[in-house]
């Protein structure tokens, strides 16, 4: 393939990737969105394997479908709930491809020649520095993000003395060896030394951010995977990489900030590892008795109900309670009862996860609605099934400015006149902290797996 034409194909793939990202913007698009990717993605693949610059091109397919086999089985294989932590296996590949490209590059760097060789060569190396540090904060942020949604790793803030101290000194030392690493026209010592000090402040970094920031960290490593793989386009001189890279990491960081919106949290002290947070320590509070209920009780109290609202969380994935959920909602809308759903934006573990699953089961999309759009409501709901939800329904996050979630929008559920709760006991949500709203009046809990209570209630019905 010419040059010139695996340039034009490049560009075509740049437009199939922004059309993507247009896609996935919308429910209703967000198939077709994957589609223009991998249109994208297709294109681009045959680009640079035939393109001009390729060499051994049958070790580059030997590579492709290992990789390949490998993603597709794991792709196949993650449950819906696990797909964060694979999102942030596969984010820590690209800085760690970010890192190996970058040393490749400085071992056999480019050949300048002309006027401006030595700009250009003084360029490169500042790209492979910048490239290398990016890549490795990613990898290790992301493995530590891995750790954490796995729960491998305590999702509890890291609390080193001096951690911004120690964040600042690692920017700094890594920038006076930015200036050492190019006087010295390319210090393999400065870039070994930067490389750890990345590794450890990227581990850091994300230590630092607890638990219930956790969707911000992912949404912003994201975006970091996007700008290692720009500065990776850099030192390869790859048009199409830089642009993808860019795309990635400006959407990555637009989502983070309209995240952050969402949970009232502030974007720069997110993105500096927690910066200007003051990390409360957990009192035990007494909240007095909480109330059992039986899934007979439930329907009894649902047929009497005018107006209902469901608000899942996490719990209703791992149950896959999302079909006797729907088969509920049919047959209580069916009684001519007002049933609707009220979705927090961080409810489960992925951005849109309970749209997902309900749109899975086939709930129509009008009577899911967002925390904004139903919060005013409550007041006027006879009952309020909350399945699997926890965090998101925890009124400590607006009366308790102590609390890890504090100041962090929640569904205003107790208002209703009725609440069930549906989980299994009484442990904490994603965040760790316990939840008033299970210890009010008004509220009643049903212990049991969610598939189970709710096929239970349907039947009941
Ligand atoms: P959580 O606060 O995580 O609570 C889920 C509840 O579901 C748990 O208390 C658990 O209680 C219950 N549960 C688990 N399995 C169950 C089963 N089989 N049947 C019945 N109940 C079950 O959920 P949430 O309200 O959706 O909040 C989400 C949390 O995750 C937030 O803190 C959010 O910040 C965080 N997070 C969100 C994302 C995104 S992007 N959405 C990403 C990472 C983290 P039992 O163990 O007692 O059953």
């Amino acid at each position: 393939m010419s040059a010139g034409l695996a340039q034009a194909a490049y560009i075509v793939a740049a437009l199939f990737f922004i059309l993507s990202l247009a896609g996935l913007s919308k429910q209703e698009s967000a198939r077709a969105g994957n589609y223009y990717g991998i249109a994208g993605m297709t294109i681009a693949l045959i680009a640079t394997i035939f393109g001009p610059y390729s060499q051994g091109i049958t070790w580059i397919i030997i590579a492709m479908i290992i990789g390949g086999a490998i993603g597709i089985y794991y792709a196949k294989k993650v449950e819906m709930t696990e797909m964060p932590e694979l999102v942030a296996v596969l984010h820590s590949f690209v800085g760690m491809a970010a890192v190996l490209v970058g040393f490749n590059s400085f071992l056999a760097p480019p050949e300048y020649s002309g006027e401006f060789a030595h700009t250009e060569h003084v360029i490169h190396m500042v790209e492979v520095f910048l490239g290398v540090f990016i890549g490795a904060v990613t990898f290790t942020g992301s493995i530590v993000a891995f750790g954490k949604l796995r729960g491998i790793i305590s999702s509890s803030a890291l609390n080193l003395p001096h951690k911004h101290k120690l964040n600042l000194a690692a920017i700094v030392v890594s920038t006076l060896l930015m200036f050492y690493f190019v006087k010295s026209d390319g210090s393999l010592f400065a870039l070994i030394i930067m490389t750890l000090i990345a590794f450890a402040f990227g581990y850091h970094l994300v230590a630092s951010i607890g638990g219930a920031d956790m969707p911000v960290v992912v949404s912003m490593l994201n975006s970091y995977s996007g700008w290692a793989a720009a500065a990776a386009g850099f030192m390869l001189a790859n048009d199409l990489l830089i642009v993808t890279g860019a795309l990635v990491g400006s959407s990555g960081a637009i989502l983070s900030y309209i995240m952050c919106k969402a949970m009232n949290r502030s974007f720069i002290s997110v993105i500096a590892g927690g910066f200007g947070q003051t990390v409360s320590t957990a009192t035990d509070v007494e909240y007095g008795e909480h109330r059992e209920i039986s899934a007979e009780e439930v329907a009894e109290m649902l047929k009497d109900s005018r107006s209902v609202i469901i608000t899942p969380g996490y719990g209703m994935a791992v149950a896959q309670a999302q079909y006797p959920v729907h088969d509920i909602t049919a047959k209580l809308r069916a009684k001519g009862i007002n049933v609707r759903f009220g979705i927090h934006p961080v409810a489960g573990r992925l951005p849109g996860h309970m749209n997902v699953l309900l749109a899975e089961a086939k709930v129509p999309y009008d009577i899911v609605l967002e925390m904004d759009e139903i919060n005013e409501d409550f007041p006027e709901t006879d009952t309020v099934l909350v399945i699997g939800a926890n965090d998101t329904v925890n009124p400590a996050a607006m009366e308790d400015p102590n609390s890890p979630i504090a100041g962090m929008p929640v569904l205003e559920v107790w208002n209703a006149k009725n609440v069930i709760v549906f989980k299994r006991s009484m442990n904490t949500g994603y965040a760790g902290v316990q939840n008033p709203l299970f210890f009010k009046e008004n509220t009643a809990m049903l212990f049991g797996d969610a598939k189970e209570s709710v096929e239970a209630i349907a039947k009941a019905i």
